[in-house]
């Protein structure tokens, strides 16, 4: 008689490379860490990104074992490591700033984590081989760190971990002592390096961009907590707060408080917001990104509008980052690089009303949910929905005290 295939109990960490659960870590009374759950997945590139202070280089710390957490557990590669040594953790940490040994070649300072691992020395040549060629640093090798330039010094730093063959790369701001330039083109490396080797990596940062081109998945932190988990494209278009909202973008999303009446958002501007559910008189955030304001005539036919005064102007070539003012509320746009502005003039700024929007109310207050696509993917009313512009619910005493 056929048996009926029973499929093997698959590990809840099946896939995860590093898995962390509730880690607690307090400097005297100050908790940094908490009510934490992040599972990384295997080959995943995944960034850590919020602004200074947020808890950051502590969690990075925290998965390799420099900084034990009180209480939780962390997994790596399957492996309870809660409270494994750094080096029987299976990972490759680069720091902001290069920590090589100055009296060293690139070459022996690349080899001294190998002959230090106990790696035969035939396999160390080859090894440093194959990892200075991902990142063009064949020329340098028999230069001491001194005779190289900052950028070629932090490539180093990168590929002394890589050359360890590690499963889990860790990267601590590793691009934020460079300049502009170098930072961009290191940038393009890493990710290239990443989809070579397709081992897991976890990059600090609090650069937008670099975690925007970089990521499979962000974390954006916040107090020591994670306020969304995410691909860069739901981050932009899903935010799952106002935090995030403010966070993410170049500029960041203009968020302006106001109150609706029905429909009509009255505040720093006034717009129909037909379709949302949010009737009454309420207290209420718009979110509006600076690229998605239009102006000139050629928008001339989109209905919300509203005039600014020019602050400051700061042309970027391709495009130009402006400075407004609607009234007295801070206004920033994004217009193309051919439009001629100029301070102390006042713009008309146009907007598409917002994409339809089915709006449903879950429970009688605060949980007001957005509902959108067929798939009615749903998130909290304090979020926003995947909208040109986006409105929020927030409930006296302030919007503030939602966040
Ligand atoms: N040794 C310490 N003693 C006390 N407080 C500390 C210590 N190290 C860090 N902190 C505090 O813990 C919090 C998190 O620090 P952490 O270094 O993880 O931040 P971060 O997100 O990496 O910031 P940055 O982007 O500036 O590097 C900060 O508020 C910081 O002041
Ligand atoms: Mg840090």
């Amino acid at each position: 008689m056929a048996q009926a295939l029973r499929a093997e109990p698959r590990s809840e960490l099946d896939g995860i490379s590093v898995s962390i659960r509730d880690p607690t870590l307090a400097y005297g009374v100050v908790e940094v860490l908490g009510d934490l759950k992040l599972d990384v997945n295997e080959g995943e590139f995944l960034v850590l990104l919020g602004d200074s202070g947020c808890g950051k280089s502590t969690l990075l710390n925290c998965i390799a074992g420099l900084q034990p957490a009180t209480k939780g557990q962390i997994f790596i590669s399957g492996q309870n490591v809660t409270w494994a040594e750094p080096s029987e953790r299976g990972i490759g940490m680069v720091f902001q700033s290069y920590a090589l040994y100055p009296q060293m070649t690139v070459e022996g300072n690349m080899s001294f984590g190998l002959k230090n691992a106990r790696v035969p020395r035939d396999e160390i040549a080859p090894r440093i081989a194959r990892a200075a060629s991902a990142l063009q640093l064949e020329p340098l090798l028999k230069r001491k760190p001194a005779a190289l330039s900052g950028g070629q010094r932090q490539r180093v730093a990168i590929d002394r971990t890589l050359v360890r063959d590690v499963d889990v790369s860790l990267f601590d701001e590793p691009l934020s002592n460079l300049n502009a330039k170098l930072r961009a083109e290191l940038r393009v490396e890493l990710k290239r390096l990443h989809q070579n080797l397709g081992n897991t990596m976890i990059y600090v940062t609090h650069d937008h961009i670099e975690a925007m081109t970089l990521a499979d998945r962000i974390a954006i932190m916040r107090g020591g907590k994670i306020q969304q988990l995410a691909t860069a494209d739901d981050i932009y278009r899903r935010r799952a707060n106002l935090y995030v909202a403010g966070f993410i973008g170049s500029p960041p999303m203009n968020l302006l408080p106001g109150r609706l009446d029905g429909n009509i958002f009255h505040g720093p501007l006034e717009a129909d917001v037909t379709g949302y559910d949010f009737t009454g008189r309420l207290r209420a955030v718009l979110g509006i990104r600076p690229e998605h304001v239009r102006t000139g005539d050629a928008a001339a036919a989109l209905p919300i509008r509203a005039e600014a005064r020019v602050e400051v102007v700061e042309p970027m070539g391709a495009d130009t980052p402006v400075w407004t003012r609607l009234g007295d509320t801070p206004f920033r746009v994004r217009l193309d690089g051919e439009d001629r502005v100029r301070a102390g003039q006042v713009l008309v700024h146009r907007l598409r009303p917002r994409q339809p929007v089915a709006v449903r109310r879950r429970h009688r207050d605060a949980d007001l949910r957005l509902c959108h696509g067929e798939d009615d993917e749903t998130v909290p009313a304090t979020l926003f929905g995947p909208l040109r512009h986006a409105l929020c619910r927030c409930d006296p005493p302030s919007w503030r005290a939602r966040l």
